[in-house]
C-alpha cells in the first residue's frame, strides 16, 4: 500500500453505499452504525445530496474566495436563520473550524483587552483535532506524544468540575472550548448544571464560550445543534463532519459582536466554502430542517436507547449507557475491540473509543428494524462474554 501508516484499516475495500449499508469489493453488506465517523447524516445514495452535487459540479466546482458564489451564501443563510449566530466562516474540516474559532477568540480578546489575554481552556478527555493548535487543545496526553513542542496558550480543566474551572479563570483567559458531549473521549455528557454555571462565569468575565459541535451537530443529538437542546447560547460554535453530507466542509459561526473582530487578511482558506461541498450541505440542512424529520429521528433514537438500556439491565459486563439522540455509547467493564471485530465479521460497523466504550453514531436515517439487527448481535456477543 502506498498510503502512510496512520490508520488501522480493515482488509477490504469499500466500493459502494446504499441506504444505511456500506458494500465491500466482494459484495458483502455492512449495516453502518458509524456513518463515516458521524458524517453521512442521510445514509448513502441520498438523491437530494447527489443531485445537488451533480448540478453544482456542472455549473461551477471552484471559483476562490475572491468571489461570492451561490451555495456558500445559501448555506450560511440556512445556518444563521436556524441558530443564534449572525456570521459564518467556512473551512474544510473540524480541526480547521476549531483553529479558526481559536483565532477569532484571540483577536476579539486582543482588540478588547490585551495581547496577553490569549489563553484557551479546554477539558480533560476532549478531542478538538489533529492540527498543532487543536491537538494542543485536545485534553488527552496520548495525542500529544511525539509532537512537542506544542503551541503555548492552552490550559486543561477536569471535565465537569466547576470549582476547578472557576479557579482557572484569571486575567489571561480569553475562551473556553467544550464539546457538549465528548465524542472521541467516550460519549461523556456535560451536566446541564455545569454548563449553565460555566456560561454564567464566562459571561461575568467576558470570556468567550466555544462549543465544538463537530460531532454533536447537524441533528445528531436531537436538535440541529446540541446547544439548542441545552438552552444556553455559546459565543462561537464549530461544525464539520455531517455538515457537508460526506464532502469536506467545516464552519465556525459567531454572534456579530464577536465575528466583527475578523477583517480581510485575518483568516482564510483556499477551499473553504467550496461550492460543491456547500451545495451538499444545503441539501443536508434542508432535509434535516424539514418539519417532522428530527421528530421521527428522536422517536427512533428513543427506541434505540430503550433497547440499549435493556442490555444494561441484562449484562453486568456493561457499566452504563450514555448518550443523547443518535450519539450513544455503552461503557463496558472489558475492552471493546473484540466486539468491533466480531461485528465487522457479521456485517455490522460499530466503533470503540477510549478502550471500553462501544460508540454508535448511525446515519440519522437509521430504522427500528436495523437497530434490532444490532441489538440481536450485541445480545449474542454479551451473552458469550458474561459469566454464567
Ligand atoms: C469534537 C470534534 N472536534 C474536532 C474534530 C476534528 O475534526 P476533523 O477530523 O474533521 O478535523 C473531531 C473529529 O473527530 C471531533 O470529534
Amino acid at each position: 500500500m502506498d498510503l502512510m501508516n496512520t490508520y488501522k484499516q480493515y482488509p477490504y475495500k469499500m466500493i459502494k453505499g446504499e441506504g444505511n449499508y456500506l458494500i465491500d469489493e466482494n459484495g458483502k453488506r455492512y449495516l453502518d452504525f458509524l456513518s463515516g465517523i458521524a458524517v453521512n447524516p442521510l445514509g448513502y445514495g441520498n438523491k437530494k445530496i447527489e443531485n445537488a452535487i451533480i448540478e453544482q459540479a456542472k455549473n461551477l466546482i471552484h471559483a476562490s474566495n475572491y468571489f461570492y458564489t451561490k451555495t456558500p451564501l445559501a448555506l450560511a443563510k440556512l445556518l444563521v436563520d436556524n441558530t443564534c449566530f449572525d456570521k459564518v466562516f467556512f473551512a474544510n474540516s473540524g480541526a480547521e473550524a476549531n483553529e479558526g474559532a481559536i483565532k477569532l477568540a484571540r483577536k476579539y480578546s486582543e482588540l478588547k483587552y490585551s495581547i496577553d489575554r490569549n489563553v484557551i481552556i479546554s477539558f480533560t478527555n476532549s478531542f478538538h483535532g489533529r492540527t498543532l493548535a487543536t491537538l494542543t487543545a485536545t485534553g488527552q496526553d496520548s495525542f500529544h506524544q511525539h509532537f512537542f513542542p506544542l503551541p503555548d496558550g492552552f490550559k486543561y480543566c477536569p471535565f465537569g468540575d466547576i470549582k476547578a474551572l472557576e479557579s482557572m479563570l484569571d486575567d489571561n483567559i480569553c475562551a473556553i472550548i467544550i464539546e457538549p458531549i465528548q465524542g472521541e473521549g467516550g460519549i461523556n455528557i456535560a451536566e446541564k448544571d455545569f454548563l449553565f454555571e460555566m456560561k454564567k462565569l464566562a459571561e461575568k468575565k467576558d470570556i468567550l464560550l466555544i462549543f465544538d459541535e463537530v460531532q454533536t451537530g447537524i441533528g445528531r443529538t436531537g436538535n440541529l445543534f446540541a446547544y439548542q437542546g441545552i438552552g444556553i447560547e455559546p459565543d462561537i460554535l464549530t461544525s464539520a463532519k455531517a455538515l457537508g453530507g460526506g464532502l469536506p466542509l467545516g464552519a465556525f459561526m459567531a454572534k456579530e459582536k464577536v465575528a466583527n473582530a475578523l477583517v480581510p487578511g485575518d483568516h482564510g482558506s483556499t477551499f473553504g466554502g467550496n461550492p460543491v461541498a456547500c451545495a451538499s450541505g444545503c441539501a443536508v440542512l434542508e432535509t434535516i430542517l424539514e418539519p417532522g424529520f428530527l421528530d421521527s429521528m428522536n422517536k427512533v433514537a428513543g427506541y434505540f436507547k430503550g433497547e440499549l438500556l435493556k442490555l444494561v439491565e441484562k449484562y453486568s459486563v456493561i457499566k452504563e449507557f450514555r448518550g443523547k439522540g443518535l450519539m450513544c455509547g455503552l461503557e463496558l467493564n472489558i475492552d471493546g475491540a473484540d466486539f468491533v471485530k466480531a461485528a465487522f465479521e457479521k456485517g455490522l460497523i460499530i466503533n470503540c473509543t477510549n478502550v471500553r466504550v462501544l460508540r454508535f453514531l448511525p446515519p440519522l436515517t437509521i430504522k427500528k428494524e436495523e437497530i434490532d439487527i444490532l441489538i440481536e448481535f450485541l445480545d449474542g456477543e454479551l451473552k458469550k462474554r458474561s459469566v454464567a
